[in-house]
């Protein structure tokens, strides 16, 4: 399908129908990060399926709403579960829901997603900050005709992790006294997980943490000039590392019981933004 700029217009225009702010900055959560949406405060929650235009969650675990309200002082719109491209979305459908934000006003975009440790000196539970990306599986979500309105049809990705973001970031989780560390993300289009020998070869090719989201978001929100905080809760290593298979339970254990944490992070960035 081919997208023009009204197409993302109609969401937008939709959502502002409903506040009386304008949202700063957009947060997605990723699996079991969703609890985060209950601390927004007065809010205002959209179902994916009643905005026109935009897509709806398949995941279990992704709660399928917008919450729009006011998060440490911000104005804040959040996504509680997100899409990907193992759903059976196409990469060009997943340049919408940063495409709204942007034409809603948001300027800074926070990403956070479950990964599995490729390095193996991270442990389960720790947080990584995006430092930069690989993503050589599929087509980039910006591939089609481009729409002048939103960027350039060739732009740069070099510095799509915003450094004073990644900065903040860390001074925040120095305060906390959390472990973090700050590494590249891996796209995986999934939805298995890797093979071992995969991860070998992931690890030789530079990622240090691999997960199947993120990087569609941060390439689309990088391509109309947003700022982006991306942040990889780890919650298993990779395939390999370890003898056991990786499970969706685990991966889904290890969110809820890091998700206080992860919250607590969040808030402190959030406050110093
Ligand atoms: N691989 C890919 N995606 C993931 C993983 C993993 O090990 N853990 C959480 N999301």
């Amino acid at each position: 399908m081919e997208f023009t700029y009204e197409y993302f217009k109609t969401s937008a225009d939709y959502i502002l129908d409903k506040i009386d702010f304008k949202p700063e900055v957009a947060i997605i959560l990723g699996s079991a990060l969703g609890s985060l949406g209950e601390e927004i405060e007065n809010p205002v929650i959209i179902d994916y399926e009643d905005i026109p235009n935009f897509l709806v969650t398949t995941v279990k675990s992704h709660a399928g709403k917008l919450i729009l309200g006011e998060l440490q002082g911000k104005k804040v719109v959040c996504m509680s579960g997100r899409f990907h491209y193992y759903e059976g979305y196409d990469f060009e459908k997943l340049v919408i829901p940063i495409r709204v934000f942007h034409l809603l006003g948001v300027k800074t975009v926070i990403l956070t997603n479950a990964a599995g440790a490729i390095n193996t000196s991270y442990k389960p539970g720790e947080i990584m900050i995006i430092k930069d990306h690989i993503k050589f599986m599929g087509a980039s979500p910006l591939r089609g005709p481009n729409i002048e309105e939103f960027g350039p049809r060739f732009f740069d990705v070099s510095k799509t992790y915003t450094k004073e973001y990644r900065e903040l970031a860390k001074k925040a989780a120095e305060k906390l006294g959390m472990t973090i560390h700050e590494g590249v993300y891996f796209f995986w289009m999934g939805p298995q997980f890797e093979s071992p020998a995969e991860i070998r070869a992931l690890r030789i090719l530079g990622g240090d943490a691999v997960g199947m989201s993120t990087v569609t978001e941060s390439i689309t929100a990088a391509h109309c000039g947003m700022k982006v905080l991306g942040l990889s809760l780890i919650t298993n290593m990779a395939a390999g590392v370890l003898e056991q298979p990786i499970t969706a339970e685990e991966v889904g254990e290890i969110g809820k019981k890091s998700s206080k944490q992860f919250k607590e992070l969040l808030s402190e960035i959030l406050k110093e933004m």
